[in-house]
């Protein structure tokens, strides 16, 4: 499971506390201004998964998020939705920054309400109603989450998380229904019996409307991609390999692979998949990630597309150790990863030849050390997820739009690959969302 509840509420209750202290610090006001800074910056270190606050300001500017070259003009184009000419822009910063055009101040506004509906899946708040938007300090935050199912019929929104059942029978026109999808295919539900329903997408695919990724690093200047470090990453670890693993049959193999790479290197196995312990609430278990281990295996239950979890974003680049990554494809982890911060499995054609590798970098410290460059260059950013589904649910200028065929999208030749390798793998489909458009 992703979250846990006690995680969530630690979170919740560091964030309070964080924002109040972060309140004394930072002027607070006209938050629409377009040449303020994003309003969710002064958030962005506000993280449980975070030790550091950082209350200053990063540097994005809300203006040039995304500009693209059009014939000689570069233009400036502040998309929010799914676009191929934007592929690899995931449109977070863009829509944190969204505010529709409202004629009223937000306490005038009639509240959306969002209707979340799910049968086993977990939700990312512990909050109803519009506290939650108020809470995160949403831009804007004119929405009202509820689990009640007699608002069905009239609910502006209904979220849909692990639900393979839902009746319903009266659909207002202008309701849009949104697919929420949080683990990887392999470990979904079938979405199949709900036909043409979604109007919008949410999973951590970047192909999503609303993209909701594990985690998002985000770099403090564009232009500076690699600092030099004042710390010799290597000096006094000991150890070689670790891993952390609870699931030890999964369809990419990566237990397979793990052992395999055990017969040339040294790899320390915590959890049922091995015969080291370290319990799943003790938090300081992964510290020796930054004092004995170089390598730490960051390997996925899936070989997914795009499919890039806490394992790698929290345990491994949170870590001053080298990730060693098995999930999504080696592109999906660049466009996602910090530059030169991890190794794929799929670099090499077998794990006797990532060994090699491994020993020559933990023979070589500066090597070991390129890993590293990336560290202070950015940060890992709360990307709100409700905010954005707030801000885009006032958003009346987007055409109606549904989709055919999620469950071919979502599950469909290629974008899982069970125990294969992506290099093995060509990209069939252009894998963007429109072509499942209606
Ligand atoms: C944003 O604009 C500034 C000034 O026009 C420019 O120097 C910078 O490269 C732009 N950043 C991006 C990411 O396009
Ligand atoms: C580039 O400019 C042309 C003409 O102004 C426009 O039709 C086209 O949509 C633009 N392309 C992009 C990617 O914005
Ligand atoms: C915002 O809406 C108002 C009233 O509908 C309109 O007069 C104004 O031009 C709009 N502004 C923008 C930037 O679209
Ligand atoms: C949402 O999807 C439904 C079902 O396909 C469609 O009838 C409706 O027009 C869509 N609404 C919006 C606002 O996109």
């Amino acid at each position: 499971m992703r979250i846990h509840p006690k995680r969530i509420t630690q979170r919740i209750i560091i964030i309070l506390i964080l924002f109040i202290a972060g309140h004394i610090f930072i002027k607070w006001n006209n938050i629409s201004s377009e040449n303020t800074a994003p309003y969710f910056k002064q958030l962005s270190g506000l993280r449980a998964s975070q030790t550091v606050f950082i209350p200053t300001t990063i540097g994005i500017t809300s203006s040039n998020i995304t500009s693209v070259e059009n014939g000689s003009a570069k233009i400036k184009h502040k998309i929010l939705w799914p676009d191929k000419h934007y592929f690899n822009n995931d449109r977070i910063i863009n829509q944190l920054n969204f505010k529709p055009n409202m004629s009223q101040s937000n306490s005038q506004v009639p509240l959306k309400t969002i209707l979340l509906v799910t049968s086993r899946g977990h939700w990312n708040t512990q909050t109803f109603g519009q506290q939650t938007f108020l809470d995160q300090k949403c831009l804007v935050n004119t929405c009202a989450l509820t689990k009640s199912r007699e608002v069905i019929s009239t609910a502006d929104a209904v979220i849909i998380h692990q639900s393979s059942k839902i009746h319903w029978t009266k659909r207002p026109r202008d309701q849009i229904w949104i697919l929420y999808m949080l683990e990887s295919p392999e470990n979904t539900v079938s979405l199949k019996p709900f036909g043409n329903v979604f109007n919008w997408t949410a999973t951590y695919r970047h192909d999503s409307d609303i993209v909701t990724p594990y985690e998002k690093f985000v770099p403090y200047d564009e232009n500076v991609k690699f600092l030099p470090q004042n710390k010799n990453y290597a000096v006094g670890k000991t150890k070689m390999v670790a891993w952390f693993a609870s699931n030890c049959k999964t369809k990419n193999r990566r237990k397979e692979y793990a052992l395999e790479l055990a017969k040339y290197i040294h790899v320390d196995i915590y959890g049922h998949c091995g015969n080291l312990k370290c319990p799943k609430k003790d938090k300081d278990c992964l510290d020796v990630l930054n004092t004995d281990y170089k390598f730490y295996l960051s390997f996925e239950n899936s070989n997914c597309r795009d499919y890039i979890t806490e394992k790698f974003f929290i345990n491994g680049l949170q870590h001053d150790v080298i990730p060693i990554v098995m999930g999504a494809a080696p592109e999906d982890y660049a466009r996602a990863a910090p530059p030169h911060s991890f190794i794929h499995v799929d670099e090499f054609d077998s794990p006797e030849e990532l060994a090699q590798y491994l020993h020559k970098l933990d023979k070589n410290d500066d090597l070991y050390n390129d890993y590293f460059r990336w560290k202070n260059t950015g940060t890992f950013i709360n990307t709100y997820f409700w905010c954005r589904v707030c801000a885009l649910l006032h958003e009346t200028s987007r055409e109606s739009q549904s989709y055919r065929d999620l469950e071919k999208w979502w599950r469909g030749d290629g974008v899982c690959i069970g125990k294969d390798n992506w290099r093995r793998k060509r990209r069939k489909s252009k894998y963007i969302v429109e072509d499942f458009l209606n």
